[in-house]
């Protein structure tokens, strides 16, 4: 079921804001049309980017199989998440999870509070305010799930084909992103606006 949660949070409860509270008004209707929007345009750009890395993984992974597609990971997303930061200029894009592979995808404080929340609540949205200097600052999160496509790299390590599991000990040694099942929460997509 797609539900989505529509969360404002005041800015005393995700970061400290420097004497911003007289900006914030909740019966500002063209803010809440804005939010709307942004949380409309973060489930598009997010679907958007799981959908385009999962074409571009399966597509190589069908022409040069599993063990070459690693590198893929890493080196097609940047150009791709770039690519969607322009077109729709947002401030930041990123994937980001507590069980990691890559520890630059490690969450800050902001995304474990949506984290928390999204699997603590079962949602697949969530956005997150906070309000700096009298403007309006917001980052949108879209769960990511995993699927079977996604086990022969993030699933049991006892049955994964031992020179994709050499292959990722060598190039990432403080990999926690294994032993993932069917359904499990993946991680996040992070769209900064
Ligand atoms: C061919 C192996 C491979 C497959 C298949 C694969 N991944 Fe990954 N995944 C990786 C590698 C390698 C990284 C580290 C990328 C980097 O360095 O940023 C990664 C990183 C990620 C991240 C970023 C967070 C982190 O752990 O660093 C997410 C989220 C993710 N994968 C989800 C998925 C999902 C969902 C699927 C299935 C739809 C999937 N992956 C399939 C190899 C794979």
């Amino acid at each position: 079921m797609k539900k989505l949660i529509f969360t404002l949070l005041l800015s005393f409860n995700c970061v400290q804001a420097s004497g911003t509270q007289k900006h914030f008004n909740p019966s500002d209707s063209g803010r809440i049309i804005q939010e709307v929007n942004i949380l409309k345009s973060g489930r598009r750009i997010s679907a958007d980017l799981l959908k385009t890395l999962g074409g571009v993984l399966s597509q190589s992974i069908r022409k040069k199989g599993l063990v070459d597609s690693i590198n893929m990971c890493s080196l097609e997303a940047i150009p791709l998440t770039e690519e969607l930061k322009k077109k729709h200029k947002l401030q930041g894009i990123q994937r980001v999870s507590e069980k990691y592979r890559n520890p630059l995808n490690a969450p800050d404080k902001l995304d474990k509070i949506a984290i928390d929340y999204l699997q603590k609540e079962k949602l697949p949205s969530y956005l997150q305010q906070r309000v700096k200097d009298g403007k309006f600052y917001y980052r949108f999160y879209q769960a990511i799930g995993v699927k079977s496509s996604c086990l022969p790299c993030h699933g049991s390590k006892d049955e994964m084909k031992t020179t994709v599991r050499k292959k990722i000990e060598r190039i990432y040694p403080q990999d926690k992103a294994t032993s993932y099942k069917i359904d499990d929460f993946r991680g996040v997509v992070r769209l900064e606006f």
